[in-house]
């Protein structure tokens, strides 16, 4: 298993916060160590089931398979979860580590009336979670659900590894966006329109400037309309 203290790809060096702008592959630097809790941050940061904002344009699924040790996407969270006209939705707060219990119906009855769709999940083995993963499986099964098509995927994403290790010639040898391959393709297939990818790379072990400003590039994002074909 890979750890981020010890064996994360690349575990950068200095603070580079202030690169965050409208570049949708946003890095920062270690300022605590992965697990050292930014209190006024976490407050509040739960993993609550479902919240819904407004009329639902934008569904966000989110998914970390160790709620308990997360920071990045925990801080993410917060303003996925106060976004206007959103639903957002914690795959493990409603489902637990059930792979196989999603309400297939009720899940794309939602898909009718939105028109854009938010995975967030931190990079794990260069992959989605499994959570994730089975959510797709489950819910979209083998076909290309038809409430899909025309409407925008977004992925949002966190990983240890920088900038310098995300390159060709870098220690990965791959970009995030050639990491998330499967999911543009995925897009591709169910006729959705998938968008930049909003990657933080090395954002383990963010610190508490550095996980504002993905917050706010977050929901920055998220007021933007919907990009549908
Ligand atoms: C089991 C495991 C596997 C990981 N695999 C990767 C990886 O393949 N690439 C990477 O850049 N970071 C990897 N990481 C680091 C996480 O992506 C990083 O800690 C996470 O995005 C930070 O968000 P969090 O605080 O919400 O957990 C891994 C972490 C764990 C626990």
């Amino acid at each position: 298993m890979m750890n981020e203290r010890d064996n994360s790809p690349e575990r950068p060096e200095s603070n580079r916060a202030d690169n965050v702008s409208r570049r949708s592959v946003v890095t920062a630097g270690a300022g605590l160590a992965i697990g050292a809790a930014v209190p006024a941050l976490m407050s509040g940061t739960g993993a609550r089931a479902q919240v819904t904002n407004g009329r639902p344009r934008t569904l966000i699924i989110a998914s970390h398979p160790y709620p308990d040790r997360s920071v990045v996407n925990k801080a993410l969270w917060e303003p996925a979860q106060a976004a206007e006209d959103t639903m957002f939705k914690n795959l493990e707060s409603v489902y637990g580590d059930n792979l196989q219990g999603f309400d297939r119906t009720e899940e794309r009855r939602i898909y009718r009336d939105m028109e854009r769709l938010v995975l967030m999940f931190p990079i794990h083995w260069f992959n989605m979670t499994p959570m994730m993963k089975a959510y797709m499986n489950e819910v979209w099964g083998s076909g290309a659900p038809s409430e899909l098509r025309g409407k925008e995927l977004l992925v949002v994403t966190t990983t240890a590894g920088g900038a310098d290790a995300y390159r060709p010639e870098g220690r990965l040898g791959f970009t995030i966006e050639e990491v998330l391959t499967p999911l543009q393709a995925s897009a591709n297939y169910t006729g959705m329109n998938f968008s930049e990818p909003l990657a933080f790379l090395g954002a383990a072990g963010a610190g508490a400037d550095a996980l504002r400003q993905y917050q706010d590039t977050l929901a920055a994002r998220l007021r933007e309309a919907p990009r549908r074909t």
